[in-house]
């Protein structure tokens, strides 16, 4: 019997990456798990089979988070589908960074869009299925930088610090009806997103970190399975950074 056996998640963004890490890991403690993306292509296709081959329910939907109307007709057939939604993860994101004096109008709305209101959107959309069922867990992507802030990340950090203010309101409001939503705050995480900074940068970082490396996405999908299992049944509106001891 796995910690997350016979619940159903929801995972957004998660065709690759950490969120694809989340899924497998889900998957492995015996959720059934549908996850969205962008498209769903032949990666997409074989995130799925990934997901199937650990003996759990697993489909991938093609749908733009940041799009209200499409989140509420992919959370209704997930619903159809699955049955319930126990766990929610807002995972999709995107970075589009830039100097606040070079920052254009279309990359701010950009990030906010993809990173937080899709957030929003998705929420809103499981929040009645979760309270139907009596209980949920809600976890939100954040990152380090949304808590601490980053130089020439001002749209990406805002929409993380979204995301943990959304993250406590919620809790707040949906803490009667047994739902619980908390954020993860990842630090420096080995993946696509980050395998693209040179070297040099990526040297920089790790020696500001305590256990000296970068973290592993397996490291994300851990503390994610720890939210959204029963072990914490009494965790609620906290954000839980994830990076090696980078920020305290
Ligand atoms: P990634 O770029 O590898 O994966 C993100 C996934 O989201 C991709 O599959 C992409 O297609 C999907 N996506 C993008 N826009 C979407 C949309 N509008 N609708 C649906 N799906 C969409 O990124 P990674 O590194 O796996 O990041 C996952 C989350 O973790 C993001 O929210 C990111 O901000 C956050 N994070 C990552 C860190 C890192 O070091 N990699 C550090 C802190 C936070």
């Amino acid at each position: 019997m796995g910690l997350l056996t016979g619940k159903t998640a929801l995972i957004t963004g998660a065709a690759r990456g950490i969120g694809k890490a989340i899924a497998l890991k889900f998957a492995e403690e015996g959720a059934n798990v549908a996850f969205t993306d962008l498209v769903i292509d032949e990666n997409g296709k074989a995130t799925e089979a990934e997901i199937a081959a650990k003996g759990v329910k697993a489909k991938g939907y093609a749908s733009n988070a940041a799009d209200f109307a499409q989140t509420e007709e992919v959370v209704k057939q997930v619903k159809e589908e699955f049955g319930s939604i126990d766990i929610l993860v807002n995972n999709a994101g995107i970075t589009k960074d830039g100097l606040m004096l070079r920052m254009t109008e279309a990359q701010w709305d950009a990030v906010i869009a993809v990173n937080l209101k899709s957030a929003f959107n998705f929420i809103h959309a499981c929040v009645p299925v979760m309270m139907r069922q009596r209980g949920g867990s809600i976890i939100n992507m954040a990152s380090v930088v949304g808590v601490h802030g980053n130089a020439g990340q001002s749209n990406y950090a805002a929409s993380k610090a979204g995301l943990i203010a959304l993250a406590k309101s919620v809790a707040q409001e949906m803490g009667p009806k047994g739902i619980r939503a908390n954020a993860i705050a990842p630090g420096f995480i080995d993946t696509a997103m980050t395998q693209a900074l040179s070297d040099e940068i990526r040297k920089e970082w790790a020696a500001k970190i305590p256990l000296r490396r970068g973290g592993t996405v397996a490291d994300i999908a851990n503390c994610a399975t720890f939210l959204a299992s029963d072990m914490s049944s009494y965790v609620s509106g906290q954000v839980i950074q994830v990076d090696g001891g980078m920020n305290m």
